[in-house]
């Protein structure tokens, strides 16, 4: 009778543990078995009610299913509480595969992607880099290169004068005097750098930048400045720009040049980009006058040497195919980005 009732109890018990789907859950089945008023408390309770000669036996029954079950419950809790606490871990973790939300990435402005091509162009031909100051002396930028002192470049209207002897740079030109000043030939340098000027419209900007180059050494003629700015134009643009040298006049340079590039756009059959012509200018040059030379206490005798000033955004205009240098300057987020 007592074993048959414990026996039920024993498999009801293990089916109510088994079914306990969370701690809670089997807290309540334990009640139900091992509370105060539990099926197996209950039972304890009839034994007052067996023959005392049957007591000692029915007394260790009911212990052991008592030991038994309670440790039945025990193990099921620890199990529960493991898998309870690994799956709130699970939960938890930070998920660190999420994509975050969409940033936009910066990229250099067009101006400075040019800037550092010429200037690696140029140090790849074994230039050196040179700066100078952007508010320089009158001397610097005019009297030092030659530029006589009636000369229109230097009126008010063209220069930014911060007194008579002080001006803003109008050329990057002034480098060469600094440079030929503290170096001795050989000189092989090129000065980028930013130059102002009262100019404001589609193709001027009253600050823009130049890279100048000077190179100074024994037997330097006009067929070296060539030679460098065909290899530069090349690498510029593309192998298959050709250039062409057209007489002009800079008071610091004898014979000066204006160098043209032919017409990327058009392969110089002619198109809106070159106006028609095939070829597009694109710095001036020449051989250094020997009175600069002398002026910066160089040997005109024994030295000779090239020079040449190109504009960053005419490089930059030409390169892309830029209209209005404005453009350059207005930052449009929707304009840089076509150069991302
Ligand atoms: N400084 C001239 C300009 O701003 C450009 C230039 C011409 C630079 C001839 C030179 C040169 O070094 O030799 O228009």
């Amino acid at each position: 009778m007592l074993e048959k009732e414990i026996s039920s109890i024993r498999r009801e018990c293990a089916a109510a543990i088994s079914e306990a789907a969370n701690s809670q859950k089997l807290g309540e089945a334990k009640v139900r078995f091992l509370g105060k008023s539990g099926a197996l408390t209950l039972l304890l309770r009839e034994l007052k009610n067996v023959p005392p000669a049957e007591k000692p036996a029915a007394g260790k029954l009911l212990n052991d299913i008592r030991a038994e079950l309670e440790a039945a419950f025990a193990m099921a809790e620890e199990n529960l509480a493991k898998k309870e606490r690994e799956l709130r871990i699970a939960k938890e973790t930070l998920d660190v595969t999420l994509s975050k939300p969409y940033t936009e990435y910066g990229a250099l402005h067009p101006l400075s992607v040019v800037k550092n091509d010429i200037i690696n162009i140029f140090t790849g031909m074994g230039f050196e880099i040179k700066d100078g100051p952007e508010i320089d002396y009158e001397y610097y930028n005019f009297t030092a290169l030659n530029i006589p002192a009636d000369h229109p470049s230097r009126d008010s209207a063209d220069t930014f004068y911060i007194n008579d002897k002080i001006l803003l740079r109008t050329q990057t030109s002034a480098v060469q005097v600094h440079v030929m000043e503290t170096q001795k030939p050989p000189i092989r340098i090129i000065c980028p750098g930013k130059v102002y000027r009262p100019d404001d419209d589609a193709t001027h900007s009253p600050m823009f930048q130049q890279v100048e180059g000077l190179v100074i050494d024994e037997h330097v003629t006009l067929s070296d400045l060539t030679g460098i700015l065909l290899e530069f134009a090349k690498k510029f643009f593309s192998q298959e720009t050709k250039i062409r040298l057209r007489p002009s006049f800079f008071p610091f340079t004898e014979p000066s040049v204006e160098v043209d590039l032919s017409c990327a756009m058009c392969g110089g059959k002619g198109c809106r980009l070159c106006k028609g012509t095939g070829w597009i200018e694109l710095l001036g040059a020449g051989v250094v006058n020997p009175a600069v030379l002398e002026c910066s206490g160089i040997d005109s005798k024994k030295y000779s040497g090239f020079a040449f000033g190109m504009g960053v955004e005419r490089a930059t205009m030409i390169r892309y195919g830029i209209p209005d240098m404005r453009l350059l300057f207005d930052n449009d987020i929707r304009i840089l980005r076509q150069f991302r």
